[in-house]
């Protein structure tokens, strides 16, 4: 069974990131056969700076590498690399009613938060539909909002299957909604479009500031309060034991504890689970070289396997 996902370089990773998407992914490698990239091509329908879209890139390859994954294991590539991606795009987006496209929230959304809308942002489902047949991917683990982009890879698929031959499989969505959505600092869901994340690798300090400005609730240091309205506890919960957040959890409902206390454990939290690998992420800076070896290994295992893929559409197509 093949897993693939994505993820587009756009901004240091928080703990949505980590506990929505990395780690479920990285804990799959024990038991999966996983491809794992990172979209810089859709990432071009946001990022404009070149420089910005290189360190972004570079920054995902660390992350990963420095939280567990490991690239014996799992396909670890660039999209870009992998030409064949964009060579699919095109022939499937002949294949794409434009009606489909234009349902899209997606682009939607980021057309209405005053994104400039391009052709790539528009077919940017269509994109993504191909990194997915293009390796035969079985199952895409990917959170809730990138449900509707999983149903136009499937439609897409039928769609090609049906006027040529059966080429691709359908992939099977694995929306991650056990993993509730982690809140960020305000207690909406953590994302870097609202500017209340926790960044899984930023500077000490700056987490630290970050964490005490978890809003809380004005209950005096005194008051009884309650665990589960509360975005520190919730964080405290991703990290810690069930005996553990029994026992923050009691303390929550004795009183007599302020919130400041519940900040710190979430702190110390953080830092027994980020340190470590803070300090791997650290090291493995020093040897970018060794970082371009892995993600360029990596593109060339999936161009294998992309290549039969695109090279059997070509022929079902009359393209050979
Ligand atoms: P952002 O919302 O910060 O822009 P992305 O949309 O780039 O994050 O998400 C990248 C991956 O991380 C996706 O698989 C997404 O489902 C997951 N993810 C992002 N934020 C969260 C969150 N708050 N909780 C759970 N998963 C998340
Ligand atoms: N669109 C996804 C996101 O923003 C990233 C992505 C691109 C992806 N191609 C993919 C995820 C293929 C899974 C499979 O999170």
């Amino acid at each position: 069974m093949r897993v693939l996902s994505g993820i587009q370089p756009s901004g240091l990773l928080h703990l949505g990131n980590y506990f929505g998407m990395m780690q479920p992914v990285i804990e799959l490698q024990e038991t999966r056969e996983v491809y794992l990239f990172i979209a810089d091509y859709h990432a071009l329908t946001t990022v404009t700076d070149p420089a910005v879209l290189r360190q972004a890139t570079l920054d995902v390859a660390l992350d990963f590498l420095a939280c567990g994954l490991d690239p014996e294991r799992v396909v670890f590539y660039r999209q870009s690399d992998v030409p064949e991606v964009a060579e699919l795009t095109w022939m499937l987006s002949t294949v794409t009613p434009m009606a489909l496209l234009e349902r899209g929230h997606s682009y939607k959304d980021k057309v209405a938060k005053g994104l400039a809308s391009s052709v790539g942002l528009f077919t940017y489902p269509v994109l993504m539909t191909a990194d997915i047949l293009a390796v035969q991917a079985d199952t895409v683990p990917v959170g809730k909002d990138q449900k509707q982009h999983l149903e136009f890879a499937r439609d897409i698929a039928v769609k090609f299957n049906q006027r040529f031959e059966e080429v691709f499989k359908l992939p099977e969505p694995r929306i991650a909604e056990a993993v509730a959505v982690v809140p960020g600092v305000d207690g909406q869901k953590m994302s870097k479009s609202y500017d209340n994340t926790i960044e899984i690798f930023g500077a000490p300090k700056a987490v630290r500031k970050k964490m005490m400005r978890i809003v809380t609730d004005s209950l005096t240091l005194e008051d009884p309060k309650d665990p589960d309205t509360s975005t520190i506890y919730a964080l405290f919960k991703l990290f810690s034991t069930p005996e553990e957040q029994a026992e923050l959890a009691e303390r929550y409902r004795a009183g007599g504890m302020g919130y400041g206390d519940a900040k710190k454990a979430l702190h110390e939290k953080f830092e027994t689970h980020f340190a470590p690998l803070r300090e791997k992420r650290e090291a493995l800076s020093q040897d970018l070289d060794r970082v371009r070896d892995v993600l360029a290994s990596g593109a060339a295992r999936a161009r294998q396997t992309a290549r039969e893929t695109v090279d059997r559409a070509r022929t079902a197509m009359g393209l050979d």
